[in-house]
């Protein structure tokens, strides 16, 4: 019986502090051996969103913790770990550095290899853990700061498909529930508040509907939500104004999965049929269920991660270690931290103009 490796994880990106072990059993199927989140909602709550300086203090006193937590909570000696993977971007820069100068140490005085992770790459594999998963996938990623389709044809292979040419969908849910004065972050309690209203009470835009390929749009929508809110007066049209927003949202994702099928398909031949939709706001079942019926009209599988590893955590984190430590895929010790950091680096660069996108 082979040794089977053992990952540390560790996430610090944005306002978790996570740490998680994980392995893999005879099959080869991931297990996750522990897995911490250490949220820091409460440290944010009073400023209505992530204060830099705040989150990266918090880090700092928590993260050898979580660390401890998840190395008791595994079962495993520190020893058994084979490699660290920790999260170098994208994020906020002095929140990266923690976790990851935090894991380079750790590599170097337990003498094992150091993995720098993409953190949205994490996300794209996190269904790995609960999912049998093959390349290619359609991947739809939304986050509080991504929203994207991409193509994804094996580890690091990442084509862009689309993208919000604005605001992010997890940002848009945080502003809509900011502006009907639910505290950060607002995305699940836009979720409940949407149960209680009537869907069909507000009209909304929706922004690109009709043109830009697969590409997104959010601004126009919050605009509108804004122009509404300021007219309301009672509980139940807060209730009636996050379900409208929520039942345009689903609608722009349903149009918007359906042309990056096409594309998926045009990349990948008639066979491929895989959508994966990862990150934060995969964690709402509307957006899941209204996902799953496209999927069963269009004959594609979808996988979702499960809902407690839908926002940040350290197990996507380890995911993307072992992959990458069976690849002998590892980092070097002086890997930057990486505040942009695109899973599609080719088509990120503008060419010409030399921007970044
Ligand atoms: O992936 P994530 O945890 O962090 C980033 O990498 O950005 O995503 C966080 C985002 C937040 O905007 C949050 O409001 C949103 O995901 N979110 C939701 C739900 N749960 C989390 N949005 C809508 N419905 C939800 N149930
Ligand atoms: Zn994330």
């Amino acid at each position: 019986m082979s040794k089977k490796p053992i990952i540390l994880g560790i996430e610090s990106s944005c306002d978790e502090t996570a740490a998680s072990i994980i392995t893999e059993n005879e099959q080869g199927t991931p297990t996750i051996l522990s897995s911490i989140v250490s949220s820091q909602v409460d440290v944010h709550k009073e400023f209505g969103g992530v204060v830099p300086e705040l989150a990266a203090r918090s880090h700092i006193e928590k993260i050898d913790l979580i660390t401890k937590k998840a190395i008791d909570k595994s079962g495993i000696m520190l020893d058994d770990v084979d490699a660290i993977a920790a999260t170098a971007g994208p994020g906020l820069i002095v929140c990266l550095s923690v976790g990851l100068s935090f894991g380079k140490a750790m590599a170097s005085s337990l003498n094992k290899p150091f993995i720098a992770v993409n953190h949205l790459e994490g996300h794209a594999l996190s269904p790995k853990l609960n999912s049998k998963l093959n390349y290619p996938y359609l991947l739809l990623l939304i986050s509080g700061g991504h929203t994207q389709f991409l193509s994804v044809k094996g580890l690091g292979e990442y084509k862009r498909l689309g993208t919000t040419i604005d605001d992010a969908l997890g940002e848009a849910f945080d502003k809509t529930a900011k502006m009907l004065g639910i505290e950060f972050p607002g995305g699940p309690q836009i979720e409940e508040y949407a149960k209680k209203g009537d869907p069909d009470k507000y009209k909304l835009p929706k922004p690109i509907f009709h043109k830009g390929g697969c590409n997104l749009s959010f601004a126009g929508l919050k605009t509108a939500v804004l122009r509404i809110v300021k007219k309301i007066k009672t509980d139940q049209e807060k209730y009636d104004l996050a379900a409208s927003f929520q039942k345009t949202v689903e609608e722009i994702l349903y149009k918007k999965s359906k042309i990056a099928f096409k594309e998926f398909k045009n990349i990948n031949g008639d066979k491929a049929n895989i959508f994966v939709v990862a990150g934060g706001v995969a964690a709402n079942k509307k957006i899941r269920k209204v996902l799953t019926k496209l999927c069963n009209e269009e004959n594609f599988n979808a996988i979702f991660p499960p809902i407690n590893l839908c926002g940040d955590n350290a197990a996507m984190i380890a995911m993307v270690g072992l992959e990458k430590y069976k690849l002998k895929q590892f980092s070097e010790l002086d890997h930057p931290a990486k505040p942009r950091w695109p899973l599609d680096e080719e088509a990120a660069f503008l060419k010409g103009a030399g921007v970044r996108l």
